[in-house]
């Protein structure tokens, strides 16, 4: 029986795209289901061309009470890989999928880390705080922001001539570089 993969996406889906596209070349997993908060967001138009299931949903949806966790099982979701999604995930989910459940944050956690650290605010932070370095991590999801433990890290060098924009592109490259690989291999020993 292949795994399932649900990915919570509410950006652009650039690395969700990357993570379907690989793991394509990889009978043993599939991603089957899109999870989103955003009825704009370009990842469920993504999804959709795939062919790959979406599902939408509001905070009521989310935290008022499991219902998401009978769609995670319908859809028989072994792993659930968090990219771009901004919302803490609902407790039933943390407990039923601990340590199968991973969030990508675009800094080398634990800087830059917490509510509000998304995005551009982090490239900006990083940039003010003068920093030599950045990068990405990919941690295991618990009960709060960019907190669990850390399962990959990957810097990068800035130098004084990096934008706010530079950093974020530097990152966003090392992302669709490793977070594929990286995602393969854990959901391959879960
Ligand atoms: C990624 O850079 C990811 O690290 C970041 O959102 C971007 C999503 O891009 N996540 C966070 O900031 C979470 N705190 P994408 O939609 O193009 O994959």
């Amino acid at each position: 029986m292949p795994k399932n993969i649900a990915i919570f996406a509410s950006g652009t889906g650039s690395n969700a795209k990357k993570i379907i596209e690989y793991l394509n070349q990889n009978a043993r997993i599939t991603v089957s289901l899109i999870v989103s908060n955003n009825p704009s967001a370009k990842v469920l138009g993504m999804a959709k061309g795939k062919g790959i299931p979406t599902l939408l949903v509001t905070r009521k949806k989310l935290y008022e009470n499991e219902d998401i966790l009978k769609i995670f099982n319908e859809y028989s979701i072994d792993y659930v890989v968090l990219a771009g999604f901004l919302w803490l995930v609902p407790m039933c989910l943390v407990k039923a999928y601990e340590n199968r459940m991973v969030n990508i944050h675009p800094a080398l956690l634990p800087k830059f880390g917490g509510k509000g650290m998304y995005g551009m605010n982090v490239h900006k932070a990083v940039k003010e705080a003068g920093e030599k370095e950045s990068g990405m991590t990919i941690h295991y999801v618990n009960e709060q922001y960019d907190d669990g433990s850390i399962v990959f890290q990957k810097s990068c060098t800035l130098t004084d001539d990096d934008t706010p924009q530079s950093i974020a592109d530097k990152v966003l490259s090392l992302e669709h570089r490793y977070f594929p690989i990286i995602i393969n291999k854990l959901v391959s020993i879960s």
